[in-house]
């Protein structure tokens, strides 16, 4: 079965630029290239959820002229593809801290939220300023905040109760996590969501992911067995 949720860490774009003798900006715009022929794949194969890590809560660290760059990119992509998107019936959704955006920034995401809130085709949740710790720990804040202001009683919280205080609420967890340039960690993403996710390293970079390494790895994933802590079906007797 097609996976009903991706979630892709794109990673590589640097590493693809100074192979080619580029500057790391030139790989980041080669990446949003790739994320736009990937959101368009995604659609056309019927992927109902796809999740993207676009800027982490630890990517601050970059050097300031790097943050700016992908600033400005993700500007970009908002304000060029966010008609396209919403024409395909594409939902936007960002998960992560608003806290500390630059202001048009902040604005450019409700936009996208509010403007495609009504589109059911297919969801897009954007990871910008995400770190899950960071998800996590504001959840816990707010069941706390919940439990002293005695609307929540803690010995009766269940899964559920805890989920619907992360950024990802409603959303499925992810069947599928990509992630490109062959480093093979999690890098603060989902580790809530991720608890069940299958997960599928390329050593492609960023810019040179497209339709065929998308299908690729949708099949790596059918190939999967996923036993979520049970037997496979044909073992039991
Ligand atoms: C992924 O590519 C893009 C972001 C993290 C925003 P990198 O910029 O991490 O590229 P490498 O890993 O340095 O090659
Ligand atoms: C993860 O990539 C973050 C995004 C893809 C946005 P990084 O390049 O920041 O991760 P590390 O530093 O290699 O773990
Ligand atoms: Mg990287």
């Amino acid at each position: 079965m097609k996976p009903a949720h991706i979630a892709i860490i794109m990673d590589g774009n640097g590493r693809w630029a100074r192979a080619r003798g580029l500057p790391r900006s030139a790989g980041h715009r080669a990446g949003v290239e790739a994320l736009r022929r990937t959101v368009r794949a995604a659609g056309e194969t019927g992927i109902r959820w796809l999740t993207i890590y676009a800027f982490s809560s630890e990517n601050w660290s970059r050097p300031k002229s790097e943050v700016s760059d992908l600033m400005g990119l993700l500007r970009l992509f908002i304000r060029r593809d966010l008609a396209e998107l919403h024409q395909n019936g594409v939902r936007v959704r960002i998960v992560g801290s608003r806290e500390g955006l630059e202001p048009d920034i902040a604005a450019l995401l409700v936009e996208a939220e509010s403007l495609t809130a009504g589109n059911t085709n297919m969801n897009l949740v954007v990871a910008f300023n995400y770190g899950s710790r960071d998800e996590i720990l504001r959840a816990a804040r707010a069941v706390a905040m919940e439990a002293k202001a005695g609307r929540l009683d803690p010995e009766k919280m269940t899964m559920e109760d805890f989920a619907a205080r992360l950024d990802t609420v409603g959303m499925p967890d992810p069947d599928l996590i990509i992630r490109t340039s062959g480093e093979q960690r999690l890098s603060n993403f989902l580790l809530w969501q991720a608890a069940y996710a299958e997960f599928v390293f390329l050593p492609c970079h960023w810019p040179e992911f497209g339709p065929s390494e998308l299908a690729a790895a949708i099949r790596l994933f059918e190939e999967r067995d996923r036993r979520f802590g049970s037997i496979a079906q044909e073992a039991v007797s």
